[in-house]
C-alpha cells in the first residue's frame, strides 16, 4: 500500500523533480520531496529541551552528588553527566517537577545545605527530600550545560506571593527583601530567568481543578511576576491533558486571560496496554514495537486539535504550544522502586524520539518548546546511572543527531510512503523532517519504523542544487537492543553511506529498525 501523509503539497514546486523521477523512469514507492528554496518557520531550539524532577534517582544520584561525593563532579554536579550534557546541546531544562513542583516551596532549598528543611516526596516513592539541592544548585547546573533555566512554579500548594518572590529573588537587580537574601545565600547578580510555568497539571496533581477555575487563578498568579531588570519572563500557563481541547478553549477564548501568558503547555505520554498494565521497557514484541508508535504518532493529531482551537483566537500565532512532558512510559525495572519510573530505553525508544522530533519539527510555527521526560534515570531518559557509572541511552544519541535543525527554518517535504501494519492498524513506516541551517546546510531526519525490512526512499531535492551529501546512523542488532552499564555502545550512531545524490535526486536505503541524519552541503 502507498499513502501520503503529508498535508501539503506545492504543485507548483513539485512539477521539476516529478519530471527529473519520470525521465528516471523510476517507479518510487517511498518518495520524499523536499522543497530547498522556500524555507518556513523557525525551529526553536527548546523544542530539544529536557526535563528534571525531584523524582526517583534524576536530581539525587543522577545530576547532583554533592561535594564531598567520590564521583568526580564540579560543585556536587558529576562531571560524566554534565559533559554528555554539553554536548546534547541541551536548550533548557525544566526543573523542579512534574507533580513535585506542585509541592515544592522554594525557600525550603536555598541558605546552608545543613540548615535546609527535610520533606517527604509524597508523589515519587515517599522518600525524604533533603532539598540539598534547590535553587543555587539548579541555577548552577544551567550554567555548566549553557543551557536556559525552565522553572516551573507551585500553583497546586504555594500561594501567589510564594511564586511572585521566587521571580524577584531569581531575576531582580534592585535593593529588596529577596535580592538580599539571595546576595546572603551568595549570587550577587540576579539570574535570567525567561521560561516560567505558572503552575504543572493543574487538572491533575496541581489541584485538580477546572480549566474555568485554573484559568482565574493563573491570571492572579501572573499578574504578580514581575519582569524585573531587564527580565522578560515567558509564561507558561498550564496545558490540557493530551486531547482535552475544551481546556485550551478555557484559556484561550478569553482576551484576559490570553494576555496573561506566552505560552500553553501540553502533556501526553504513550503507554502501551494502557496505565494499569504498562509494557516493558525491554521484554515486547512486535505488536508493543508497533503499537508503542502507533501511539507516538497520536501527537500529531493531539497538537492538530489544540492548534486548531488557539488559531481561531490566535491566527497571528503568538502564543507558543510547548509540549513539556512527552515520552513512552513502561513499566518500571524489575526489583526497582515503583515511585522511582526508573526503565531501561531500547532503539524502540531510538525511533519514538525520531516521531516526536519528526513532528514537532513539522508544527514550528506553533510548537516553541518541547521536555522529553525526563533527563536522567526517570522514564524516557536520554542518560542513565549506576553509582559511579554512566550510559547514554539510543534516545541520547537521537537528540545529539537531530540537533542540527535547533534554530534551523524548516524545509516543506511531501512524504509518500509504504504503511506498516500489524492486523487492522497502519501506521507510515517513514517519518521524516527537514530543515535548512544558518549557513545554507539541509539536514533531513529519517527513521524506519519497519524491523524487518530495509526501506529506500527517493528524495528529489527542489529548487537548490547540492553537491556533497554525509549522514550518521543508528540502528540495532534487535527491536529491543539496550546500552547496558556492561555493554554501553551496543546502539549507537555510525557514518552513513547508504546513499548516492544524482540529478538533484537523492536516493536512502534505510536499515531496518534505524535512524538516519543527512546533511547535504552546496
Ligand atoms: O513525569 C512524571 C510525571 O508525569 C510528572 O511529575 C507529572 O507532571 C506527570 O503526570
Amino acid at each position: 500500500m502507498k499513502k501520503s501523509y503529508s498535508l501539503f503539497l506545492v504543485l507548483m514546486l513539485l512539477a521539476g523533480s516529478e519530471s527529473i523521477a519520470q525521465k528516471n523512469n523510476q517507479l518510487t514507492v517511498n518518495q520524499l520531496v523536499v522543497v530547498a528554496n522556500h524555507p518556513g518557520a523557525v525551529i526553536s531550539k527548546d523544542i530539544y529541551g529536557h526535563f528534571s524532577e525531584h523524582l526517583g534517582t534524576c536530581i539525587y544520584g543522577g545530576i547532583w552528588v554533592g561535594l564531598n561525593s567520590k564521583i568526580p563532579n564540579t560543585y556536587g554536579i558529576r562531571n560524566d553527566v554534565l559533559f554528555a550534557l554539553r554536548e546534547l546541546k541541551v536548550p533548557n531544562l525544566r526543573w523542579p517537577g512534574g507533580c513535585f513542583a506542585d509541592t515544592y516551596h522554594w525557600k525550603d532549598g536555598i541558605g546552608p545545605q545543613s540548615g535546609r528543611a527535610s520533606i517527604v516526596n509524597t508523589y515519587w516513592g515517599g522518600v525524604t527530600e533533603d532539598n540539598s539541592f534547590g535553587t543555587h544548585e539548579f541555577m548552577k547546573l544551567t550554567e555548566l550545560i549553557g543551557c536556559e533555566a525552565y522553572i516551573n512554579g507551585n500553583v497546586g500548594s504555594g500561594t501567589v506571593r510564594e511564586m511572585a518572590e521566587w521571580v524577584e529573588y531569581l531575576t531582580s537587580g534592585s535593593d529588596s527583601p529577596m535580592t538580599r537574601l539571595r546576595k546572603e545565600n551568595g549570587r550577587e547578580e540576579p539570574w535570567k530567568v525567561r521560561l516560567f510555568a505558572v503552575g504543572n497539571e493543574n487538572w491533575g496533581c496541581g489541584g485538580n481543578m477546572t480549566a474555568g477555575f485554573y484559568g482565574n487563578i493563573m491570571r492572579q498568579f501572573s499578574t504578580n511576576l514581575n519582569n524585573y531588570s531587564g527580565n522578560q519572563l515567558y509564561r507558561v500557563a498550564c496545558g490540557p491533558n493530551g486531547t482535552d481541547v475544551q481546556w485550551t478553549e478555557e484559556l484561550m477564548k478569553d482576551p484576559g486571560t490570553r494576555a496573561m501568558f506566552q505560552g500553553i503547555s501540553l502533556h501526553y505520554y504513550s503507554v502501551v496496554n494502557g496505565w494499569e498494565s504498562k509494557g516493558s521497557a525491554t521484554k515486547f514484541d512486535e505488536r508493543e514495537w508497533f503499537e508503542t508508535f502507533r501511539l507516538n504518532f497520536e501527537i500529531d493529531n493531539i497538537i492538530r486539535s489544540h492548534e486548531a482551537v488557539m488559531d481561531r483566537y490566535d491566527p497571528g500565532k503568538t502564543k507558543g504550544l510547548i509540549v513539556d512532558e512527552w515520552g513512552n512510559w513502561f513499566a518500571v525495572e524489575p526489583g526497582t522502586n515503583p515511585g522511582f519510573l526508573y526503565q531501561q530505553n531500547t532503539m524502540r525508544d531510538a525511533i519514538t524520539a525520531a516521531i516526536h522530533l519528526n513532528i514537532f519539527n513539522q508544527h514550528a510555527d506553533r510548537v516553541k518548546g518541547a521536555n522529553i521526560a525526563q533527563i536522567v534515570n526517570v522514564l524516557q531518559s536520554v542518560i542513565l546511572t549506576k553509582d559511579d557509572k554512566m550510559v547514554l541511552t539510543p534516545t541520547y544519541h537521537v537528540f545529539r543527531m537531530f540537533s542540527v535543525h535547533q534554530n534551523a527554518r524548516l524545509l516543506n517535504i511531501d512524504l509518500t510512503c509504504e504503511s506498516y501494519t500489524k492486523g487492522e492498524k497502519e501506521i507510515p513506516s517513514v517519518t521524516a523532517s527537514a530543515s535548512v541551517d544558518n549557513e545554507g546546510k539541509v539536514h533531513i531526519s529519517l527513521a524506519n519504523l519497519n524491523p524487518g525490512k530495509e526501506i529506500t526512499v527517493t528524495c528529489p531535492i527542489v529548487g537548490e542544487t547540492y553537491k556533497k551529501v554525509s549522514g550518521e546512523l543508528l540502528t540495532s542488532p534487535e527491536m529491543n537492543s539496550f546500552n547496558s552499564f556492561e555493554k554501553p555502545d551496543v546502539v549507537k550512531p555510525v557514518g552513513f553511506t547508504g546513499y548516492t545524490l544524482k540529478g538533484g535526486i537523492l536516493t536512502v536505503n534505510m536499515p531496518s529498525k534505524s535512524v538516519v541524519v543527512l546533511e547535504l552541503v552546496k
